[in-house]
């Protein structure tokens, strides 16, 4: 046991080593561009120059003088190949409704225009290059505030979105004694997977094959099948390793269908790799928010109103939206909430979900004014919490199926040294330095999603599960192995996980922290059916039972549709639609997962350069399947929120409505120097009513809060409260 392997606590499970790690760091771990195909083409993407207008010509002729080009698609040669695709909130599967390479007209910046096939790499990317493309070009709206940005209710929008509200706002915040009234906003912020955005299609007759990194496999079959207008039957996705996903590889993107039918014009399987700044316009990301936060409560701290409005920028056809304020709005004790949010079209690529999609802007918001109504009120902010914490969410009174933000609090502020602050800002220093320390709530919504598998034991000891679930990184291979291992007697090593398949039993989007709970769900009940088949024998005899029984290997097939989804969602699974439930969707319950987040911040008192030292994070999250994991995608998720409060941004050229900095010079992360100690507690918690191993999803739950966390300790340790991220130093110069 170690730091990154904690020992487990009660409903804990072990810290198995992940057992792909050994593949993934010699090397022998085959992503998806690393799939040798016979005799390729290598195609190179060229994006659009400007961000809205209309092309009005190509020249193509010195680009089809490199040596080696093969062919160059524009909407010139292949208007109409691609139907037109349904965008995944309306149902469909598709990133966005916007269908590169079929009209002349430019929704964005660095939209696809041409796709460009060459013998090699370098041959299709000199050849990109001398592409030229003539526009008639109309000025940009880039975000908010911009001339030509049209802003929409959500519920305009999206008929099935509704705005929490209960009891009466307006009067209860008029009469109450402490108010806060305060803006927030995060910036536009892309995902920047260490692994490209790539595509390769390979046709053998009628049958495609795709090798693409994925976080759903069922998805990105049925959505290609879509733009293409072939049966789904004819397309296999292969995605067994996955470099990072966050959200970004979540949908169908325009690329694969452009890539399958350039492969099958030339009769040659075909790779893109895209480049690392094609990346910011060709998929997703997280678009800039803005937030008015209002609060109202009574001289002991009770809350009384609570109004929360948020704006989110999307891009012209398409009414994305993450609105957290189902969150905001029954995270604590409050009789009395209104919550309103709207999207600003303007031009721009579509966003899409991002590491905790709704739970990361709007969080901080309201983490940050909580902070804000302690400091008004004389109050600890974690007695704050306490004051309005709550086993009732308040809109519908529903009960939280279980709810251990207390003990996270209790937890991380005993092992942080909370109790030493002094709560007077600019107090404690160091020096030069000044010290902040600062907390916030963290939590992420409960999700389950039908799920099926299959899984074989063989008379040698021998068993394999297959699912067409993915590992995007969070350990999903090793939790799966583990409950096959434990459910059969058998040492992990002899459980064979199959993952990232079309061609295995459907599994939901590894998306919305469901797949633990999913997925370990139905392959414990493909076990359980192969175990009461031999009989039920206890583990030690499962082998001498499936022996005696003589019929050589025993395999069972199981589906899952249970805690939430309707009966139908199974049947759409298959055709690669995921109809998750959980959080506050409901009828009869909510439930979160949830942590508490406590951050340390040296600010220079002269030159106001901002460190993090510290972090600690407390986290209950029911059932744990591995320690090893379970910390280490918390602690990811605190690291990035860390990059979320002090460095990451995409910057946007608002004349020009194009990012500036796309590229890892540029865009800031944090490296190891911007993280010094970062301590994850895992907290014991049973739930019972989540799902049958009482599992709730954590992939997305250690980035929230970490934000207003490091905000609040900012505040602490300047008087200065900034409100817009990410912060900077000019923000603490001013
Ligand atoms: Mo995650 S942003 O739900 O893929």
């Amino acid at each position: 046991m170690s730091a990154a392997a904690p020992e487990p606590k009660a409903n804990m499970g072990p810290p198995e080593p992940r057992i792909d790690g050994r593949l993934k760091v010699t090397g022998q771990a085959r992503y998806p561009a690393d799939v040798p195909v016979s005799n390729p083409l290598y195609a190179y993407l060229v994006t659009s120059a400007i961000a809205r207008g209309r092309i009005t010509s190509f020249d193509l002729g010195a680009a089809r003088g490199v040596p080696g080009v093969a062919d160059i698609l524009t909407h010139e040669n292949t208007h109409g190949d691609v139907k037109q695709p349904k965008f995944f909130a309306d149902g469909g599967y598709a990133s966005t409704s916007i269908r590169p390479l079929d009209s002349a007209q430019i929704w964005h910046d660095g939209q696809i225009i041409a796709l460009v096939l060459a013998e090699t790499y370098e041959a299709a990317r000199e050849a990109a290059h001398r592409v030229k493309v003539n526009y008639v070009e109309e000025t940009p709206t880039a975000t908010f505030d911009d001339a030509g940005a049209s802003t929409q209710l959500a519920k305009e929008a999206r008929k099935t979105h509704e705005d929490p509200e209960v009891g009466n706002f307006d009067e209860a915040f008029r009469t109450a004694e402490v108010k806060l009234d305060e803006w927030y906003s995060t910036p536009t912020q892309h995902h920047n997977a260490m692994e490209l955005f790539a595509t390769t299609c390979a046709w053998a007759g009628p049958q495609l094959t795709i090798y693409e990194p994925s976080q759903f496999v069922y998805g990105l079959q049925n959505g290609v099948a879509e733009q293409l207008g072939i049966d789904p039957e004819h397309i296999r996705v292969v995605s067994t390793f996955i470099g990072g996903a966050f959200g970004s590889k979540g949908s169908t993107t325009p690329r694969t269908a452009l890539v399958a039918i350039a492969a099958r014009r030339l009769g040659r399987p075909v790779k893109l790799v895209a480049t690392r700044d094609q990346g910011f316009t060709i998929a997703t990301y997280r678009a800039e928010t803005r937030h008015h936060l209002r609060l109202g409560a009574a001289r002991d701290g009770k809350l009384v109103a609570l109004s929360h409005e948020g704006w989110e920028v999307t891009s012209r056809p398409d009414a994305y939206m993450v609105s957290g304020t189902d969150t905001t709005s029954r995270m604590y004790a409050v009789p009395n909430v209104a919550t309103n949010v709207s999207i600003v079209h303007a031009d721009r690529n579509t966003p899409g979900f991002m590491r905790s999609p709704p739970e990361t802007p709007y969080m901080y918001a309201l983490e940050s004014a909580m902070d804000e109504l302690a400091v008004k009120l004389a109050m600890d902010p974690v007695e704050l919490r306490r004051t309005n914490d709550t086993m009732k969410e308040p809109i519908k009174g529903l009960p939280y199926t279980s709810r251990s933000l207390m003990q996270c609090f209790e937890e991380a502020s005993r092992t942080f040294g909370w109790s030493k602050r002094n709560p007077q800002p600019g107090s404690m220093r160091d020096g030069d330095w000044l010290i902040g320390w600062g907390c916030a709530t963290a939590c992420y919504p409960t999700h389950i999603a039908p799920a099926t598998a299959r899984v074989r034991l063989t008379p040698d000891g021998e068993a394999r599960v297959e699912t067409a679930a993915h590992d995007i990184g969070t350990g999903t291979y090793t939790v799966i192995g583990q409950v096959v291992a434990e459910k059969l007697g058998l040492p992990l090593e002899k459980v064979a996980v199959l993952l990232g398949d079309s061609q295995l039993p459907p599994a939901p989007v590894s998306g919305g922290s469901n797949v633990t709970a999913s997925v370990c769900t139905v392959v414990a009940k493909a076990c359980d059916a192969i175990r009461s088949r031999l009989g039920n024998p206890n583990a030690a005899e499962l082998m001498d039972a499936l022996k005696r029984q003589g019929a050589g290997a025993i395999e069972e097939y199981a589906e899952n549709v249970s805690n939430g989804p309707p009966p139908e969602s199974l049947p759409l699974l298959y055709k690669g639609a995921v109809k998750m439930a959980g959080g506050a969707t409901l009828k009869d319950r909510i439930q979160y997962a949830f942590g508490a987040e406590f951050v340390e911040v040296r600010v220079h008192a002269l030159t106001r350069e901002i460190r993090v030292p510290r972090a600690v994070g407390a986290f209950a999250a029911g059932r744990i399947m591995n320690t090893r994991t379970a910390h280490s995608q918390l602690m990811g998720g605190m690291v990035w929120g860390i990059a979320s409060a002090l460095h990451e941004a995409t910057e946007i050229d608002r004349r020009a409505a194009r990012y500036v900095n796309d590229n890892f010079a540029d865009y800031l992360v944090p490296v190891n120097a911007d993280v010094n100690q970062l301590d994850v507690i895992l907290v014991s918690e049973e739930d019972t009513k989540v799902n049958p191993l009482g599992i709730k999803g954590l992939g997305e739950l250690g980035n929230v809060g970490t934000a207003a966390a490091v905000a609040n300790a900012v505040f602490h340790a300047t008087g200065r409260r900034v409100r817009d991220l990410p912060i900077r130093i000019d923000a603490l110069l001013a």
